[in-house]
């Protein structure tokens, strides 16, 4: 976050799922030659464990010569920010939006305590963005409150806040982000803001929205169509397509694509 906000670059957090994501998120991000984020929501942690997740990202890292973070995305409950911690990712969300404020509160304020032992830096969420998270469906929609900010980032103690907007999750719904309201709580908040749900939000947007404290921004979909379509598409020109080596070899290009056209667009 230093390394970033010294040098006033934006942080992109990309979703990884496998192996061939985290790979392709690390190069993309060393050949653009920016820092950013593997990031991994806790509901994906069922498909792994944290140790190995940790494995697979320093593996990935080897050869990299930019600042990249291991982020627990959207971290559901305290056993999960623990595990991770004590695995080794350095960077953490803890995300108990749909809770009433007091008990979001409590919380965070856990999850802050046990971070902040080992240094490691948590987001939290205040408000709630609509949409879908790979199989995590959220109808509700309840933008932040700014008269909220000032006291859950002081009493929780997070270090990066992520703001509902107007933005959401998924390629499902429009994103119309509200600029003046990110204004508002950026010129509230004591801490840099989060940008949930960044495929699909015109770069203009997201560029603009860098002079209201906006340090990371989290693309989900994007990323997980170039990995997808990979398949979709030499399997809708042959069903008979099964080098799955060849096409995984494939997807880690695109995905590298991808996340290297993302990170260098909204540092432009
Ligand atoms: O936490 C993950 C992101 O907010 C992903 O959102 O899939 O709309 O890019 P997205
Ligand atoms: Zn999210």
């Amino acid at each position: 976050m230093k390394y970033a906000s010294d040098r006033k670059l934006m942080l992109p957090a990309f979703n990884t799922t496998n192996l061939e994501m985290t790979f392709a998120i690390a190069k993309g991000l060393n050949n653009a030659g920016l820092p950013g984020y593997i990031q991994i929501s806790s509901n994906n942690l069922r498909l792994s464990d944290p140790e190995t997740i940790v494995y697979l990202t320093k593996k990935a890292l080897k050869d990299v010569d930019v600042p990249i973070g291991l982020h627990l995305d959207h971290g559901k409950s305290y056993e999960d920010v623990k595990a991770c911690v004590n695995a080794g990712f350095t960077s953490i969300m803890i995300d108990a939006s749909s809770l009433p404020f007091e008990e979001n509160i409590k919380e965070v304020k856990r999850a802050v305590q046990y971070c902040h032992f080992y240094g490691v830096p948590v987001e939290a969420e205040l408000g709630c963005l609509q949409g879908k998270e790979e199989d995590i469906v959220n109808e509700a929609d309840a933008k932040t409150d700014p008269d909220m900010v000032l006291d859950f980032v002081n009493e929780t103690g997070c270090d990066l806040l992520a703001v509902a907007v107007g933005n959401v999750h998924g390629l499902d719904i429009e994103p119309k982000v509200d600029l003046p309201l990110l204004k508002k709580i950026s010129e509230i908040s004591p801490v840099p803001l989060v940008m949930h749900g960044g495929s699909g939000i015109p770069f203009e947007t997201i560029q603009a929205a860098r002079a209201y404290n906006l340090l990371k921004v989290n693309y989900g979909s994007d990323l997980r169509k170039a990995f997808i379509s990979t398949f979709g598409k030499a399997y809708a020109k042959n069903d008979n397509e099964v080098n799955v080596i060849g096409l995984s070899l494939d997807a880690v290009e695109n995905v590298a694509t991808e996340a290297k056209k993302l990170v260098k667009i909204i540092n432009e």
